[in-house]
């Protein structure tokens, strides 16, 4: 443990996946080959490049020796980090964040919704309430992209999950498309057309999405208390030092970046 607790542990991306043409996924490890520490579900991890700087991400998954963070080409580090080699040294920092309730989740029926990379903080904890899977009641999965080469992750949505027990794994794709025989529609209209029960919904993804979704589970009923989203502030320190994440009173970084629709509302009305 580094004294300092911005000063990152040396790190190793030993493995790289293509998931989308604009995402890869980051196995990372120490360099001594071990797990550079043991996250819960939607927590996050600070990941940094030598001369490309360093930003936050979501933990997506975890292995016995690595951390997985799936990261989208979008700028200065993303771009640097889209360009390394599996082998390429790299400093991480973490874990941050609240991550998500397991207690309260326990014993409840589940509704994940995701949109593109949205679905990589959602992936932790689906992963680990397959893992866990007799602690959690019935499972849902609603994700959409805007095409079939974007959608994430597509070994889990289209051959892992679908396999699992009391799991529905539904996807869907903005437009039609040749060779795509699945659904077409936005991620909101098909929740609704879905006409799920009121339930626990765990989603996260485009502001715009999330804005309709949460319009979608209230007109179904859904409590805000149990609509749960996964905030994306800007952040630089990731505990609670630098105010960069600060909504009102509550930090992002320490507070969140998990949430309640109910502690959304209290928040200042400029968010
Ligand atoms: C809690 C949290 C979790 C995140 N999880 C993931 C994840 O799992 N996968 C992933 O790919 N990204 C994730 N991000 C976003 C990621 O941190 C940014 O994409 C990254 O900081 C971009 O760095 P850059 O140097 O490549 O881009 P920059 O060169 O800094 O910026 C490129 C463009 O993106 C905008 N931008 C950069 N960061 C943000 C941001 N945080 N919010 C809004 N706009 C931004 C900039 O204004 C600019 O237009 C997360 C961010 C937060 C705060
Ligand atoms: S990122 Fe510095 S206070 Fe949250």
């Amino acid at each position: 443990m580094n004294a300092n607790p911005l000063v990152p542990i040396r790190g190793r991306i030993i493995k790289i996946v293509q998931e989308t043409p604009d995402v890869k996924t980051f196995h990372v490890s120490t360099t001594g080959g071990e797990k550079p520490f043991a996250p819960k579900p939607g927590q996050l991890a600070m990941l940094s490049l030598p001369q490309a700087g360093e930003a936050m991400f979501s933990i997506t998954s975890q292995g016995p020796n690595h951390l997985e963070l799936a990261i989208k080409e979008v700028g200065q580090l993303t771009g640097a980090l889209h360009q390394v080699e599996e082998g390429q040294e790299c400093g991480i920092r973490g874990p941050y964040g609240n991550g998500f309730p397991l207690d309260y989740l326990k014993g409840k029926d589940l509704l994940f919704i995701g949109g593109g990379i949205g679905l990589a903080p959602v992936r932790s904890l689906i992963n680990h309430c397959i893992e866990n899977r007799a602690e959690f009641g019935k499972m849902y999965v609603v994700y959409g992209a805007r095409s079939v080469a974007d959608l994430v992750f597509k070994e889990d949505l289209f051959e892992n999950w679908p396999k699992v027990e009391n799991m529905e794994v539904y996807t869907t794709i903005d437009r039609p498309e040749e060779g795509w025989t699945g659904h077409v529609a936005f991620v909101p209209a098909y929740v609704e057309e879905l006409g799920f029960k009121p339930m626990t919904t765990i989603t996260c993804g485009p502001p715009i999405m999330i804005k309709f979704v949460l319009q979608a589970l209230a007109r179904m009923g859904f409590n805000d208390a149990d609509v749960i989203t996964t905030l994306e502030m800007r952040m630089k320190c990731g505990i609670g030092k630098c105010g960069r994440c600060n909504i009102g009173s509550l930090y992002v970084c320490l507070d969140g970046p998990v949430f309640t629709l109910e502690q959304l509302k209290k928040l200042p009305p400029e968010y």
